[in-house]
């Protein structure tokens, strides 16, 4: 197949994006623009060198990383900036609908307040809207480490803001080994009692049990990553039976950590595709590794011999698995239909 036609045919299907971290889509140019507004001192000496410093051995140095870049946003308008720049780059590559995550523990502990947060997210959604036409909704994610407590309190925390600011779901991040997702079962229930979708980073670093665990004791309408699933066939075969959508990042695990994850000929990705798991791709944290949703679409696709079929299936789990309304979401997907019966053609 022409490959170039074929980076043309992903650049052009209308897509939506279920998994991206804000604080891991801050651009090296905006982190430094970012720290001299904020007069924080970065071991970097401009964007080049924010570049040259993304690369990781596993997810504990990407998460050291991803701390520092947090620690770049202080005010509402650096949430707010950050927003619009994910809003152009959302353009960019068509991707019309995105849900980004934000992990706000990481900003609490720099004495950050929810207000200045969710203010900054709201106006910079708003202006998404108006001016590039994408829509965005925001996934509130727990940093697993914090205590139940805090969990519950920080769930409880998002009702007064969830409209105005379009938070639509409550997720769960950050190192997860040793921490069962058993620990934020309460916050999890509570979040799904008061209408939040739910979503969990899970099998990236614990293995089958902890996805087992997941399924059977958290409310869990989607899983993020689920790499290890593909240890356990019989929790292969549950995924599958139950069509749960899996929001997968390839490069990203790849990029995070590559002794485990090496590459995509052995990527648990090949493994769920070929199983019949319900699977939608993503960039994850796509500044911090240097990459965007349609080279990861152009990867897999290279790597995997996809076709245009494959692809538009692919685009489609990813808006059939959003947290968005069933109106916004026969919309999108009656755009991709005509986008990829007319382009079709040409293959
Ligand atoms: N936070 C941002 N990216 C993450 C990832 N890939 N895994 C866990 N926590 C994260
Ligand atoms: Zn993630």
């Amino acid at each position: 197949m022409n490959d170039d036609r074929l980076v043309d045919f992903i650049r052009g299907i209308p897509k939506a994006e279920l998994h991206v971290h804000l604080e891991g889509s801050i651009t090296p140019e905006r982190v430094i623009a970012l720290a001299e507004r904020n007069r924080i001192s970065l071991p970097f000496d401009g964007a080049e060198a924010v570049n040259a410093a993304m690369t990781y051995g596993n997810l504990d140095e990407f998460l050291n990383m991803f701390s520092l870049m947090c620690g770049t946003l202080n005010t509402s308008e650096d949430f707010s900036d950050v927003v619009v720049d994910m809003g152009a780059d959302a353009l960019r590559q068509n991707i019309l609908y995105r849900e980004v995550m934000f992990t706000f523990a990481y900003h609490a502990r720099r004495g950050i307040a929810l207000d200045t947060v969710i203010d900054g997210l709201a106006a910079g959604r708003k202006t998404c809207l108006e001016q590039f036409g994408v829509w965005i909704n925001f996934i509130a994610d727990i940093d697993r480490s914090t205590s139940p407590e805090e969990a519950v309190d920080f769930v409880e925390q998002l009702i007064p803001y969830r409209n105005e600011a379009g938070i639509v779901a409550v997720g769960m991040d950050s190192q997860e080994l040793g921490i069962p997702p058993s620990t934020h079962t309460s916050a999890f229930r509570i979040a799904a009692a008061l209408g939040f979708h739910t979503t969990a980073h899970l099998g990236w670093e614990e293995g089958p049990e902890f996805i087992w665990e997941a399924i059977h004791e958290l409310p869990l309408e989607r899983i993020d990553h689920g790499l290890r699933a593909v240890e356990d066939l019989s929790l292969l075969a549950q995924l599958v039976e139950s069509q749960t959508p899996v929001t997968s990042c390839p490069l990203s695990s790849i990029a995070v950590d590559p002794v485990k994850y090496p590459d995509l000929a052995t990527h648990a990705f090949r493994k769920m595709w070929d199983a019949g798991v319900f699977l939608t791709l993503n960039s994850d944290d796509p500044a911090m590794i240097g990459t965007d949703l349609v080279t990861n679409y152009v990867e897999v696709s290279r790597a995997y011999s996809f076709d245009v079929r494959d692809i538009t299936h692919l685009v489609k789990n990813g808006v059939r698995a959003a947290f968005m309304s069933d109106n916004q979401k026969e919309k999108l997907l009656d755009q991709i239909d005509r986008y990829s019966k007319i382009r079709r053609r040409e293959f």
